[in-house]
């Protein structure tokens, strides 16, 4: 090449890379340090941590604001935001980040174009997005094309869920847009402190309603992942939301068409489990922590559980059974008796769809009563928000594998998924009861006449409730009628919940045609 066409290349290629390097210093080295001051990482390292190392492919590195009105003279390098691909364990995702340290991360019309490419693209390829959201929200400056620009994130979330896993962290005090997008997707992770999600923040908060609260107590972690469970998880920081991640996905398949991936385990499949028989008490009333015998059960007792302190009547989360991941529901009798209530629907509902969606088998473990008693339920919809259960458990075409442990009576019987449900295999343990109430209830309502006009009320209700127990306190009715598949020893659990799993793995459920369900929201 003649010398003064190799130092025109020179030439270009110094002032590519300068023009990088300038999008790759982002907001400065005093907004880079006001942010690690914070306990945060910048946006690049966010995703040096996230990926697997060295696999990280930006795209969209040179673009740029449109530059009208109130932005015409601010720069705003890589317009805020970091895009592109890697992998994860090998596996392809695509990638956002907002970078708080420019213009707050706020979003513009060519920051959410940066964004909606690798939405579009990871949807096109099947592989998940994963949105690294620090965002103070639309940006002010661009008025209602920012608007425009949240309008098209909200639009594909929507439109892509179901799709590909999408998920969400929350690093940074996120508002406004910044928190309906993450809404809209699967997963919703936060950073103890040092992440808020909130529509409006504390001082509009005091100017409309006088109410005077800080950003930690208005939307931190703790708020989201047990008041409203607006999160699923938190992590202590930055890193730790990134190795949650990293995990999250070890449990999803890339896309709706694929399954998940299988991980092969030297758990034996037919090991016995005897020791849940110290753990769940033939005391119908006695609680055990529920979380053990799934742990007992699962393949090396890795059970990820997922909004592990929102509504803790009811688990739910990922494991592995056989190597096959699947999704587990189950009652927490240690928690308001593992009655159901409304957002304990909310909770399993979401889950259920969420396994549904991406192919992950459903195992149910039943401990309840029923739902939960109380005028403020009933007023709040607990028959809205519990008839979600009863419709995203038949819904479901996904395997869906039921196991009785105790009590399983009423409406509650059915929304833990009843063969009539939808369930493909019913189990049951000998200590399993399966009625429409409990025999102290069912009593007083049946016989509250002979009662009444015993000369020895006491004996009589006594000897009714033990007639009731007889007949009903135990799994042979139910089984009697089929209803139950088989009354299984408890040692043998694991074993015959694999076996099923393998029977029902290529199960097909075609369904009458329709747009799309209704689910009552
Ligand atoms: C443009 C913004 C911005 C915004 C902050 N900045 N918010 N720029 N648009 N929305 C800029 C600041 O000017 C500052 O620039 C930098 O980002 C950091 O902001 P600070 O306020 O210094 O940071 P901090 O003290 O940490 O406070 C963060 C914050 C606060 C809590 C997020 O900035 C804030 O309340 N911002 C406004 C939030 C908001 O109301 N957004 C609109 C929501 S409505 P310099 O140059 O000094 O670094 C919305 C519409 C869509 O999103 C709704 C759809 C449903």
């Amino acid at each position: 090449m003649p010398d003064d066409t190799l130092s025109w290349m020179n030439e270009l290629t110094a002032e590519m890379e300068e023009r990088r390097k300038r999008v790759e210093r982002g907001g400065g080295e005093a907004r880079v340090r006001k942010q690690h001051k914070l306990g945060k990482m910048t946006a690049r390292e966010r995703i040096c941590a996230l990926l697997d190392q060295d696999t990280f492919v930006e795209l969209g590195v040179f673009v740029e604001h449109l530059g009208v009105e109130m932005m015409r003279d601010v720069d705003a390098p890589g317009e805020g935001v970091v895009t592109g691909y890697g992998k994860i364990d090998g596996r392809t995702v695509f990638v956002f980040s907002q970078d708080f340290t420019i213009l707050g991360g706020s979003l513009g019309k060519m920051h959410a174009q940066k964004i909606t490419k690798v939405m579009d693209a990871a949807v096109r390829t099947g592989a998940p997005i994963i949105g690294l959201n620090d965002s103070a929200g639309a940006r002010i400056q661009e008025g209602v094309d920012a608007l425009s620009g949240y309008g098209e994130v909200f639009y594909r979330n929507a439109i892509y869920s179901g799709v590909v896993p999408q998920i969400s962290a929350i690093l940074g005090p996120c508002a406004g847009g910044a928190v309906y997008s993450p809404a809209l997707t699967d997963f919703v992770v936060m950073a103890q402190g040092s992440s808020y999600m909130f529509i409006t923040g504390p001082e509009v908060i005091r100017s409309v309603t006088k109410e005077e609260v800080t950003f930690e107590e208005l939307g931190g972690s703790e708020v989201h992942t047990r008041l409203s469970g607006v999160a699923h998880f938190e992590a202590e920081d930055d890193a730790g939301v990134l190795r949650l991640i990293r995990r999250l996905l070890s449990y999803l398949p890339q896309s709706a068409r694929e399954k998940p991936p299988l991980r092969p385990t030297d758990d034996p499949e037919a090991r016995e489990t005897p020791e849940l028989l110290s753990i769940v008490h033939p005391d119908q009333r006695r609680p055990y922590p529920m979380v053990d015998v799934i742990r007992i059960l699962v393949d090396n007792a890795e059970f990820f559980e997922i909004h592990p302190d929102f509504a803790r009547n009811i688990l739910v989360g990922f494991a592995r059974l056989g190597g096959q991941p699947v999704g587990v529901v189950a009652n927490n009798p240690r928690h308001l008796a593992g009655t159901l209530n409304i957002d304990a629907s909310d909770k399993a509902a979401r889950f259920i769809r969420t396994c549904d969606s991406f192919n992950l088998p459903i195992v149910t473990l039943v401990d309840v009563t029923g739902f939960l008693p109380g005028v403020a339920q009933e007023h709040a919809g607990i028959i809205r928000h519990g008839a979600k259960m009863l419709y995203a458990y038949a819904e479901a075409t996904v395997p869906k594998i039921t196991l009785i442990i105790r009590k399983s009576y009423g409406g509650a019987y059915l929304a833990m998924n009843s063969v009539d449900m939808g369930a493909d295999v019913v189990l049951a343990w000998p200590t399993s009861a399966v009625a429409v109430l409990g025999a102290e209830g069912a009593t007083d309502i049946v016989y509250r006449r002979e009662i009444q006009a015993s000369r020895t009320p006491e004996v009589t209700r006594n000897s009714r409730i033990e007639d009731y127990r007889r007949k009903f306190d135990n799994p042979y009715w139910a089984a009697g009628r089929g209803y139950i598949d088989d009354v299984i020893d408890p040692k043998d659990t694991r074993r015959h919940l694999i076996r099923h799993l393998r029977m029902l793995e290529n199960k097909e459920e075609p369904r009458p045609f329709k747009k799309h369900g209704n689910i009552p929201l």
